[in-house]
């Protein structure tokens, strides 16, 4: 067992104080109290007569510290100088020295003098000290690969001994190889305490992978071991791909907004390009660069590099889709009944496009009349289509022409006392109706060109009733005859529900009857009064109808 080992045991042991079993040799702690044992602590002889303790100077010279009698309790310092107030002696006669520093570090001699003897037994102080601390300072933020970066540099201050440093990637050492690895040391001795710093400023060409390594370093001392460890650290590197994306529906169409993205793989990443749009420089916005509503002339190469390095580049080509269509004509358009109509389509496309005509929904052929109905009219519509891309356009035909009645009709509803009478009429624009009759419950419709239109009429006599349909183009009209309600009420159901006319035209019939009958009355009775007399005379049968004679007898009492 060696005695630094020894040393070591009572550190560990005794806590402040060092001993060098059967040596001449202690080592202190810094700052603490010193114990130097006199003789290795053998016990004083019998015939002792005092105990001195000197040291000698860093001139050589001796200098005394402190003289214990041997029946005195108390020690007499004879020490003036910066000894005087930290020097003591214990019962085993040890030298104790307060607040150890490294000026303490020299020969202290202990002198045993006896009635039989003078020994003198010295022994020499080292003061150690651990780093007061160890840490890392002027740690970079990151790392740059393949290129010796400084990491940190390490610092174990206040040391004695000095500490040494060793560099550690993930716990195994680093070994300085002056290309990956490079490290700087250095010390620095403080004059005053006699401490050294001991700085390592460690360099490291990173690789990628190094984003997880953890360096550390390690303080290596008599005392203590210290370690100090640093959070990985961001491994920056150069682009070695740039990347274009365009962001945008696909296809591309007239029209569109197309956002140009520029990427690299760098770390950090690249935040400036530099955008070529066929050929041309463009500044964007950092990554980005937009074309808004692009149209068939920017198509074309893209390219975007680096802002600081334009031989990396990354290009791709925009190929814009793009539908043009009109209608010729188109809009609103009129025609009279019986025209021609046709439209002409004129179409371009960055592709193949597919035509499709349209009216009201319902899928027809392109228009293309020779003699126009009024059903033609409506919206036509074209579309024209491709991939992505939709174009409608549309005309609206309107068919148009003079009214012609094509019906005038009349019924009387079951028990009405009225007639209805309809007119039905083609015409576009709508026709408006005209009746030579005053009338009620108008009632109109017109759906695709045919106007139908509806009176009520009470006629009072038989009557020529004229319809008249009339646009702006023209106008038709047809006569119907209505005959009266109440002839037809007497043909329809008898004398019950005569009129006054009538009734007064039979009243009439019978006064005549009356006159007629007194007259007869009085011819029979001159008649009568011949016979009688001879002197009228006749061979004619009876006047009138039997019927009539009937009456006449009827009648006769009321003459
Ligand atoms: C470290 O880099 C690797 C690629 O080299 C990557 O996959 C991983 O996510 C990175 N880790 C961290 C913590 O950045
Ligand atoms: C394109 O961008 C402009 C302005 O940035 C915006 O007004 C317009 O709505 C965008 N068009 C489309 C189709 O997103
Ligand atoms: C319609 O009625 C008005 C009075 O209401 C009258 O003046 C006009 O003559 C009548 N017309 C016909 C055709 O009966
Ligand atoms: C009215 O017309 C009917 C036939 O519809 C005819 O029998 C009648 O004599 C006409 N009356 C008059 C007054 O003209
Ligand atoms: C309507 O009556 C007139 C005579 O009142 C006659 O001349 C004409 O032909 C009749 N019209 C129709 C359509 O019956």
């Amino acid at each position: 067992m060696d005695s630094t080992a020894v040393l070591l045991l009572l550190t560990v042991t005794a806590g402040t104080l060092l001993h060098a079993l059967g040596t001449e040799s202690v080592t202190a702690l810094y700052g603490e109290t010193i114990v130097v044992p006199c003789n290795d602590g053998a016990p004083a002889p019998e015939d002792l007569m005092f105990v001195k303790w000197k040291y000698e100077k860093d001139d050589g010279t001796p200098g005394d510290l402190l003289i214990q009698q041997a029946r005195s309790s108390e020690a007499t310092v004879q020490a003036t100088d910066q000894y005087a107030p930290r020097v003591s002696i214990d019962q085993k006669l040890s030298l104790r020295i307060t607040q150890a520093s490294l000026r303490d570090q020299k020969t202290f001699t202990c002198m045993v003098v006896s009635g039989s003897n003078l020994m003198e037994y010295p022994v020499t102080v080292s003061v150690c000290k651990e780093p007061s601390s160890v840490q890392i300072v002027d740690r970079s933020a990151a790392l740059q690969k393949d290129r010796a970066t400084a990491v940190g540099t390490c610092v174990a201050a206040d040391a004695h001994p000095a500490a040494t440093i060793t560099w550690k990637k993930n716990g195994k050492p680093l070994v300085a190889d002056g290309k990956t690895v490079l490290i700087t040391p250095s010390m620095k001795l403080d004059p005053a305490s006699g401490l050294s710093t001991t700085s390592s400023t460690l360099q490291y060409a990173a690789s990628k992978e190094d984003n997880v390594s953890v360096f550390s370093c390690m303080s290596t001392h008599q005392l203590t071991n210290q370690e100090a460890e640093l959070e990985p650290f961001p491994i920056h590197y150069p682009s070695e791909k740039v990347s274009l994306q365009v962001v945008s529906k696909t296809p591309v169409v007239e029209g569109d907004n197309v956002t140009l993205k520029c990427h690299a793989d760098g770390n950090p990443p690249p935040s400036s390009f530099v955008f070529h749009v066929k050929g041309h420089k463009v500044v964007g916005e950092a990554d980005t660069y937009t074309l808004t509503s692009i149209s068939r002339e920017a198509e074309g190469e893209y390219k975007c590099t680096l802002a600081d390095d334009e031989n990396m580049e990354a290009s791709h080509t925009i190929v814009v889709s793009y539908l043009d269509l009109s209608l010729t004509p188109s809009g609103t358009v009129r025609k009279a009944i019986g025209d021609s109509f046709s439209v002409k389509v004129e179409q371009s496309s960055s592709g193949v496009a597919h035509v499709l005509w349209t009216k009201d929904g319902q899928e027809v052929r392109q228009p293309e009349f020779s003699w126009l109905t009024y059903a033609d009219a409506g919206v036509y519509v074209c579309e024209l289509s491709m991939p992505g891309l939709t174009r409608h356009r549309s005309v609206e035909l309107m068919v148009e022409g003079k009214p012609e009645i094509t019906g005038l009709n009349k019924h009387r509803p079951v028990g009405a006392s009225y007639k209805v009478l309809t007119c039905e009429a083609t015409g576009v624009p709508e026709p408006s109706f005209h009746w030579s009759v005053n009338s009620t419950n108008e009632e109109s419709s017109y759906i695709n060109g045919k106007a139908t239109h509806t009176i009520s009429v009470i006629p009072r006599q038989n009557l020529t009733v004229a319809c008249s349909a009339s646009n702006r183009l023209g106008d038709d009209t047809l006569t119907i005859n209505v005959s009266s309600v109440f002839k037809e009420e007497k043909e329809e159901k008898g004398s019950k529900e005569e009129s006054e006319d009538q009734s007064k035209l039979i009243v009439g019939g019978v006064a005549g009857l009356l006159i007629a009958a007194a007259v007869v009355g009085l011819v029979y009775w001159l008649y009568m009064k011949n016979s009688r007399q001879g002197s009228w005379k006749t061979g004619e049968k009876e006047v009138g109808t039997s019927e009539e004679s009937k009456k006449l007898e009827e009648n006769q009492p009321t003459v």
